[in-house]
């Protein structure tokens, strides 16, 4: 599985949010990460469906809604038609996982299940077969700049040996505080999705910095590769 890249926008200039993304879509980008929060289930508020439809119109890279809401069934649809390719939500707030699960595929979108640091990665032994993709948080959501979570590497590990054990090849995204100093951790943990925010928008170069990490993050998965002959590819 090839590493991909998503830079979020949490950390962009936000009156100027066409320029980063086309600056980090320049450096190589596989997906635009848009964190969408509710002042409820994290204390800070972003965006709505209305900015992700202006966003489909200034880039062609899919939009990765990371929705930190209490309600996400109440917004999916819309964000759908605002033009979201993949939408994950935090089974902290869901009671009815597997419903939320049908409704994002029902809509034609890639399903993710997002989880807290502090949350257990058994919640997700009933729908591990169900899911596109897993996001792992490698800070407590709800602000970008935050310090990686060291046991977030651990956690990558325990996620990715219960996909396998579904028999589901489904990728692992991991979100908080990822840069040239953390990527390597995560990536050999088994993890291919990188989220970066601040490492990309506060660089003074996105365009740069999303290929220093596509770098990294390759000879990572490189590493990872040579460490499992029979394994997954890089
Ligand atoms: C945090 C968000 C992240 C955030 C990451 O709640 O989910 O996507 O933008 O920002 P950095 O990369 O700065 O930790
Ligand atoms: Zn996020």
């Amino acid at each position: 599985m090839s590493v991909r890249i998503a830079p979020s926008i949490l950390a962009a200039n936000f009156a100027a949010l066409g320029i980063d993304i086309a600056a980090a879509e320049r450096g190589g980008a596989d997906l635009i990460h848009v964190d969408v929060m509710d002042g409820h289930f994290v204390p800070n508020l972003t965006v709505g469906p209305p900015i992700v439809q202006a966003l489909r119109r200034v880039t062609r890279l899919p939009l990765d809604l990371h929705l930190m809401v209490m309600d996400p069934d109440r917004f999916i649809p819309a964000f759908a038609e605002a033009g979201a390719a993949l939408i994950s939500v935090h089974v902290e707030v869901l009671p009815h996982l597997h419903r939320t699960i049908a409704l994002i595929k029902s809509l034609g979108l890639k399903a993710g299940v997002a989880l807290n640091p502090s949350t257990v990665v058994g919640c997700l032994e009933e729908v591990a077969a169900d899911l596109d993709y897993v996001l792992v948080m490698s800070v407590d959501p709800g602000f970008g700049g935050q310090t990686y979570i060291a046991r977030s590497a651990s956690k990558v590990r325990a996620v990715r040996d219960l996909l396998d054990r579904a028999g589901n090849p489904a990728p692992i995204e991991v979100d908080g505080g990822i840069d040239l100093g953390t990527i390597g951790d995560v990536i050999e943990a088994g993890a291919d999705w990188m989220v970066a925010g601040s490492s990309v928008c506060h660089s003074g170069d996105p365009e740069a910095a999303v290929r220093a990490l596509r770098s990294a993050g390759s000879a990572a998965a490189a590493r990872r590769a040579g460490a499992r002959p029979q394994g997954r590819d890089a």
